[in-house]
């Protein structure tokens, strides 16, 4: 079982987490659970106030951090109270590491966190500096909450527990999952708008079929992401076949920056 505790001024974002799709069934056997805490729930004053100007002026809001510190340590203490120990507490923040398969992974195979959302201009330092972790980001782009962030992570973590997807091969064969990305997938009819399927997937040699994912695997990560290819071969993780492909694929690369230089153009990775 691994358990999330959500503080969000929206906790309407994390419902449909647990209505729809593979989520919903990590949600409806337990193996995942979710808790939202809210900011407001926990605001000093007749109001209930959860933000405030900048010191210093500028646009926008801030959040506050009495608001949030309460929540947070409401939730871990409801935590202990379960019998779990106290949680990672993790901020969602374009100013944080970007969110990786491997984070993901890790993060799968604990029992959970107190994932913070931030909105307005964002959240007190002072809360910051005094209860989190790790900041984590989404990408180099800004939206308007953390609830999103929250939520792809909790998407993320469901659908690598047991029992949630209903072939647990598929989330091994994954992009990101041995560290590549994943290979085109074909299914009915064979024939689409003049495009057919890759002979090799329907001949039913499964060897065969094995090394033509593979092969794409390596293909389409080279294109489009060769840094992956790169700390594959780096670590040692690439086999034969693998690197006389990449060989080839290297020498299309030289062949293509030869042609581009000699037409004054340039060329990919
Ligand atoms: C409008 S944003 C604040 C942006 C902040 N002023 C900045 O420029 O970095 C409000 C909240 O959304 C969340 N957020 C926005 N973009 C994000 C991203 N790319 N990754 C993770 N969280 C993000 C954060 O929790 C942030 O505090």
């Amino acid at each position: 079982m691994i358990r999330f505790d959500v503080v969000t001024l929206f906790d309407g974002y994390f419902e449909p987490l647990r209505t729809q799709g593979v989520c919903r069934r990590a949600f409806d056997s337990g193996v995942v659970q979710l808790r939202t805490w809210n900011p407001r729930d926990h605001a000093r004053g007749a109001h209930r106030t959860v933000d405030d100007r900048p010191y210093g002026g500028g646009p926008g809001m801030v959040m506050l951090a009495q608001p949030l510190h309460a929540a947070l340590c409401a939730a871990q203490a409801a935590r202990v109270a379960a019998g779990l120990e106290p949680a990672p507490v993790l901020l969602f923040s374009p100013a944080g590491r970007a969110l990786r398969q491997a984070a993901v992974q890790e993060l799968a195979a604990s029992c959970g966190a107190v994932l913070v959302c931030g909105r307005y201009e964002g959240v007190d330092q002072r809360f910051i500096d005094l209860h989190v972790d790790e900041e984590i980001s989404l990408g180099d782009f800004v939206l308007s909450g953390g609830e999103i962030p929250a939520m792809a992570l909790i998407d993320a973590v469901a659908r690598l527990q047991p029992g949630v997807l209903n072939d647990a091969l598929s989330a091994q064969q994954d992009s990101f999952s041995d560290g590549l990305l994943d290979c085109p997938h074909y299914t009915r009819p064979p024939r689409f708008q003049d495009r057919e399927v890759p002979p090799v997937l329907m001949g039913g040699d499964h060897a065969r079929i094995a090394r033509w994912r593979r092969d794409r695997m390596l293909e389409l990560s080279w294109r489009r992401r060769p840094e992956l290819v790169r700390e594959l071969e780096r670590q040692g993780r690439l086999d034969r076949a693998d690197l006389r492909l990449l060989a080839e694929l290297r020498g299309e690369a030289r062949d293509d920056a030869g042609a581009a230089a000699a037409a004054g153009t340039s060329s990919g990775p």
